[in-house]
């Protein structure tokens, strides 16, 4: 098979090395290679549901935010703007002009947060498109021959994301089917190619809603089919988050230490601390950009809601101590007013400072797992950063 040049060493499939361990958490500093270059982990990966990071131009995003992996998703990608057309482009990367990592996501939490009148059964799942009514059916297997046609360097299998609350039996059979997806999603990739000549990494999702011993079984379920990386799903659904966090650290106990662990769809600031302290190498959500565009402002001082009138002659800049262009040119009080009247520059602005913040976050994490005291800096960072301003 085919490889790519990656700083002189040529790879033919993903490779994830951990680099510094917490000496007084679960939290790891890592290094994940893909055939699109590296990311330094723990990392946080803006969401580019439709190959675009909503209201953030690439150059943005590469040199203001500094995102190392952008995310894609199934879902909406093969809806609009169709297989053919992205097989045409030569792949999402070429059609969008990203040249670092993608992730796409399977299509598994869309169909059930985003569609109405879906079946779910053993071969797959029938659903209306949200955009036009119009019906279609994904299998594990046409899932992954979608992800092979947008070409992202780490895609996800086809799962259930049950919802909460969920009852045990429910959660059971829901677990056991996205297991015998999984099997049919690897067989699938191993029985194709990629279409752009660099390897594609499956990770597989656990699944197991908020009951102990399913998350049990479907870890180890996961663990022994010995991917590259995993996934923890089914969590931020409306569950407590101190059930999150206990499920997190239970899985996280028992999927490899060599491999990446992903949790989707998580979360909040403080989320991502107390999750990158049990273990967790990998996030995405959609709070930093949906929230943005909102008046929603994650800062180093604590979280702002910009419309609110107490920032309405507040002069200074949106957050001076977190650097970058957005953050230090513009005030909160013209950003207050770009929100307001609903400007196109105000959702630009807030977008692009809030994913500066979440990935100065998990930077700081990294650095501080690096120099052995990341516990301390968590338990001080913590609570101003998610206090209400
Ligand atoms: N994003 C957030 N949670 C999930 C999940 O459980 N499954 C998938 N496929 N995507 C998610």
């Amino acid at each position: 098979f085919s490889t790519l040049a990656i700083n002189q060493e040529y790879i033919e499939s993903m490779q994830f090395e951990v680099i510094a361990q917490d000496p007084k958490s679960k939290a790891r500093a890592g290094k994940i290679t893909t055939p699109h270059g590296e990311i330094l982990t723990p990392i946080f990966m803006p969401v580019g549901t439709a190959g675009t990071v909503k209201a953030v131009h690439q150059r943005e995003l590469e040199n203001d935010i500094k995102a190392q992996i952008i995310l894609g998703n199934t879902y909406h990608l093969y809806l609009r703007p169709g297989i053919e057309l992205l097989k045409k482009a030569g792949g999402l990367h070429r059609f969008n002009g990203w040249k670092r990592p993608i992730l796409t996501d399977s299509g598994g939490y869309q169909v059930y947060s985003l569609t109405e009148n879906r079946q779910i059964t053993e071969e797959g799942v029938f659903f209306k498109s949200h955009i036009d009514g119009s019906k279609h059916f994904f299998t594990p297997e046409k899932v992954m021959d979608i992800e092979r046609a947008i070409g992202a360097d780490i895609i996800m299998a086809l799962d259930e994301c049950t919802p909460y609350p969920c009852d045990y039996a429910y959660a059971k059979q829901s677990m056991e089917m996205t297991h015998r997806w999984l099997k049919r999603c690897i067989r699938r990739i191993e029985e194709t190619e990629p279409l752009y000549g660099y390897e594609q990494t499956l990770f597989p999702i656990v699944q197991g809603s908020v009951y102990k011993d399913l998350r049990q079984a479907s870890a180890e379920f996961v663990a022994a089919c010995e991917c590259d990386g995993n996934a923890i799903g089914g969590l931020s659904v409306g569950e407590p988050a101190e059930l999150m966090y206990e499920m997190t650290e239970l899985v996280c106990d028992l999927l490899p230490k060599d491999k990446p662990r992903y949790l989707m769809g998580v979360g909040t600031p403080a989320n991502l601390l107390e999750c990158i302290a049990l273990g967790v190498d990998m996030f995405d959500c959609v709070m930093p950009t949906r929230n943005a565009r909102n008046g929603m402002l994650f800062t180093t001082q604590g979280i702002i809601n910009i419309r609110n009138k107490k920032w309405q002659e507040d002069f200074s800049p949106i957050d001076e101590p977190l650097g970058g262009y957005v953050s230090t040119f513009y005030s909160k009080a013209y950003l207050r007013h770009l929100i307001m009247n609903k400007e196109i520059l105000g959702a630009q602005i807030a977008s692009v400072h809030n994913l500066t913040f979440y990935l100065w976050l998990v930077n700081q994490a990294r650095e501080h797992i690096l120099a052995g005291d990341f516990y301390e800096w968590k338990k001080q960072i913590l609570p101003i950063v998610s206090q209400r301003l």
